[in-house]
């Protein structure tokens, strides 16, 4: 099994990169990760770069859509911009749901997590996020996990609280499980 994650945040720092830890610790053995490391890279959706005169993509776009196909899974950690997902996480998105018919992003399992400074734990990113992925064609648990309380909430690649860790934990193990019921 091999897990694509799209983290929506693209600054060093970020809490939702060290939420795609936390997660990715809990991978069974054999089980591989790849974190994407550009969304910010890659230009915003434009319907005349998908495919337009020439039928090609750019080279951002069509190795994001590779990685998509050749993954089992998606794991989705989203902060909050604005009570919404950032724009970065959502033009990823875009792209990876398209060409219609043959997304690379039609009918993988996905999974949400999230992680801000508010108690709210990021709730309308994660809840935007399951509504993007549904209308994309992902298979996408409606169950996300939201982590609050900024970085005190953290403690390197682990999460203070061990009931929110186990949440993580279980989620992962349902998106795996999703995963595995669709290869067999
Ligand atoms: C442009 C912008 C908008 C934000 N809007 C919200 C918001 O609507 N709700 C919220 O809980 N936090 C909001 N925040 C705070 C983020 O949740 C916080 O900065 C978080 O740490 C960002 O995630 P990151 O650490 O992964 O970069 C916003 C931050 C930025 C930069």
């Amino acid at each position: 099994m091999h897990v694509l994650v799209l983290v929506g945040s693209l600054r060093a720092g970020s809490l939702n990169r060290r939420l795609a830890a936390v997660a990715l610790r809990h991978l069974p053995a054999g089980t591989t990760a790849t974190v994407w490391p550009d969304l910010g890279r890659l230009p915003h959706y434009d319907q005349d770069l998908d495919g337009g005169l020439t039928g090609t993509v750019p080279e951002s776009v069509a190795a994001l859509r590779t990685a998509m196909t050749a993954a089992d899974a998606l794991l989705v950690v989203t902060p909050e911009y604005n009570g919404s997902l950032p724009g970065v996480l959502k033009n990823a998105l875009d792209w990876l749901s398209r060409p219609r018919g043959q997304a690379s992003i039609a009918g993988k399992p996905a999974a949400v997590l999230g992680a801000s400074l508010s108690g709210y734990a990021a709730r309308w990113a994660r809840e935007d996020a399951v509504r993007v992925l549904r209308v994309a064609g992902a298979d996408v648990l409606e169950e996300t996990v939201g982590v609050p309380g900024g970085p005190a909430a953290f403690a390197g690649d682990l999460l203070v609280e061990g009931e929110l860790d186990h949440a993580v934990g279980d989620l992962v193990g349902a998106l795996l499980g999703r995963a595995q019921a669709l290869a067999a």
